[in-house]
């Protein structure tokens, strides 16, 4: 029987997924029955993707830095060569770097842009074209709290991120009624690698933040699963241009 969120043999690519909110993704794509492949900047995806075959699912490792645009094609490339077709793509790599705004180095700025935009950008196109010939695909990007604040100190992820909203919405104009499904997510405060310098229980902004989470507590990967398969299902074939956070409460509050 036709189940709504039955992605049973679809074929996804995750970048990121190496580690944090992506690797749980990828994580949760598999257990669903996909058939993934992680896109990470070093030797590391080959040993994750082998982790995950040991236990079972069908995974494949793409090395590619995507903050050149060159790499960024060829990474497209290598996925589709090892998964011969794509229904979900989900954009789940990302950076983050610090600096008050008036001194914020333009070398960051590039980094940050490159790696958390135009990255996304080209793999949303890149996967339009190949899920508009059969007029089915479903893309997730990761958005984030920072798609709706400004932040502090953090300009280029904040101008990036805001981005990521806007192209999302774009996109999902120009595709939805050829069957392409473009959204996002849009986490709270997770626990991740990315969040390392925050994540000191001693310093006052984890504190702040922590009071302002309704749910009491950071989110981790697990909490992105649920919204990442229903996205990749069926039961959001209506729902486009969404930004949904994913953050126990805390943009409403
Ligand atoms: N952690 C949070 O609180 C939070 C909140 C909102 C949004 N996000 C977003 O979620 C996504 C995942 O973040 P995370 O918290 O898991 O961070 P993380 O640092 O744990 O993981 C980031 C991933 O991106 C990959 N990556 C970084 N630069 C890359 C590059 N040049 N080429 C290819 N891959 C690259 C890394 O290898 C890693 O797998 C990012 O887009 C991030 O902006 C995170």
């Amino acid at each position: 029987m036709h189940s709504l969120f039955d992605i049973e043999g679809k074929k996804a690519i995750v970048t990121g997924g190496t580690r944090g909110l992506g690797y749980s993704m990828a994580e949760g794509l598999m257990e669903a029955g996909c058939e993934v492949a992680i896109v990470g900047t070093s030797d590391k995806v080959y040993e994750v993707a082998d982790e995950f075959c040991k236990k079972g699912f069908r995974c494949h490792g793409v090395k590619a830095d995507l903050g050149k645009r060159e790499q960024v094609y060829r990474a497209f490339a290598d996925c589709m060569e090892a998964l011969g077709d794509l229904d979900i793509l989900v954009n789940a790599h990302g950076i983050q770097r610090r600096c008050s705004s008036e001194a914020f180095p333009m070398q960051d700025w590039d980094d940050v842009i490159n790696v958390n935009l135009n990255s996304v950008f080209i793999l949303c196109q890149e996967a339009a074209k190949v899920m508009l010939k059969k007029g089915y695909g479903k893309i997730i990007n990761i958005a984030s709290m920072i798609s709706f604040f400004g932040g502090q100190t953090i300009p280029a992820y904040a101008a990036a991120k805001g981005g990521v909203a806007q192209v999302t919405k774009c996109m999902s104009n120009d595709l939805m009624a050829r069957g392409i499904n473009v959204n996002a997510i849009a986490p709270g405060y997770m626990a991740t690698k990315m969040n390392e310098a925050l994540l000191d229980p001693e310093n006052p902004r984890y504190q702040e933040i922590t009071n302002r989470i309704p749910a009491k507590r950071w989110g981790s990967g697990e909490d992105m699963k649920g919204t990442c398969i229903f996205l990749a299902s069926h039961a959001s074939d209506y729902l486009g241009g969404a930004v949904i956070p994913v953050d126990g409460g805390y943009l409403v509050k």
